[in-house]
């Protein structure tokens, strides 16, 4: 079995809901503290996506996995957004919470943080319509492929990329994870955006009966990797785990955003 196989093998015991438990309520979301992580998260995006040059026909959200919030401030600039992973189980998690079933994570406090920050006066609840009549689909992708969602989508078709947690924690070394963004970016026409949240310094997090590996990377690495893979960086912002943050499901010590642009190629 090679690596690339190993992690593949790793996820197999991947827990939606433990995942969701670990990192999406408080204290990591508490929306009444500026200082929890995900308000930071929430508040790199949306301050990213109200300059309005993020817009166009697709959004391809890559990794998923069960959550959404990734989305929320971006969605709305799209004609059409694909949300995707390797796992049936997130894609199954993601179909329930768009087809509203009971059961599913409550992503209502992220509408409202969301809601507040945008400043519009709209209510969480037309936002949380509008994202479910949005997504057009759920798809699953495989970053270590060249052609991560198979062939229906050709290199160059995707205005914006998405992706949140992903390529550190699914790939077994730097090399892969290099490859995986090239990958991905591959997927983005010329000057497409791509909108990047990860882990800085973490080698491992759990989720239920599954300890992941990951491949710890610094802020130097992340623009390092983005150099190569054709991207100018537009934007990029780092936040330190506060002792408040560490819970215990793994060991990060802090996040990057990263808003990049694929490089026109003329
Ligand atoms: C740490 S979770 C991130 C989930 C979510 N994006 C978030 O922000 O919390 C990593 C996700 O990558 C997915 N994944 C694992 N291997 C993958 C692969 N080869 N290609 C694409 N996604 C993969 C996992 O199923 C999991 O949902």
């Amino acid at each position: 079995m090679n690596s690339v196989q190993a992690v593949a093998k790793s996820y197999q015991l991947f827990n939606p809901k433990a995942y969701l438990q670990n990192n999406y309520v408080p204290p990591r979301a508490d929306f009444s503290s500026e200082q929890s992580v995900m308000c930071w998260k929430l508040r790199c995006l949306h301050e990213a996506c109200a300059k309005g040059e993020i817009k166009g026909h697709t959004v391809l959200d890559i990794g998923s996995g069960p959550t959404i919030y990734q989305l929320l401030s971006v969605f709305e600039n799209f004609d059409e957004v694909i949300m995707t992973d390797f796992l049936e189980v997130n894609r199954e998690e993601l179909r329930k919470w768009l087809k509203n079933e009971p059961d599913t994570f409550d992503w209502s406090p992220y509408f409202k943080h969301v809601c507040k920050l945008e400043g519009k006066g709209e209510s969480w609840q037309n936002k949380e319509k509008h994202f479910r009549e949005r997504v057009t689909r759920v798809i699953p992708s495989d970053i270590h492929q060249p052609c991560p969602l198979g062939k229906e989508f050709a290199s160059g078709s995707v205005d914006c990329l998405v992706s949140s947690f992903c390529l550190e924690a699914c790939s077994p070394d730097l090399e892969a994870f290099q490859k995986a963004l090239e990958n991905i970016v591959g997927l983005l026409n010329p000057l497409g955006h791509f909108l990047w949240i990860g882990a800085l310094e973490e080698s491992y997090y759990l989720a239920g009966e599954a300890k992941l590996t990951v491949v710890p990377v610094t802020e130097e690495m992340v623009k390092a990797a983005l150099g190569k893979a054709k991207c100018v960086i537009r934007e990029f912002r780092t936040y330190s785990m506060t002792p408040a943050m560490k819970v215990g499901v793994d060991d990060v010590s802090g996040i990057f955003f990263v808003w990049a642009q694929k490089r026109d190629n003329k």
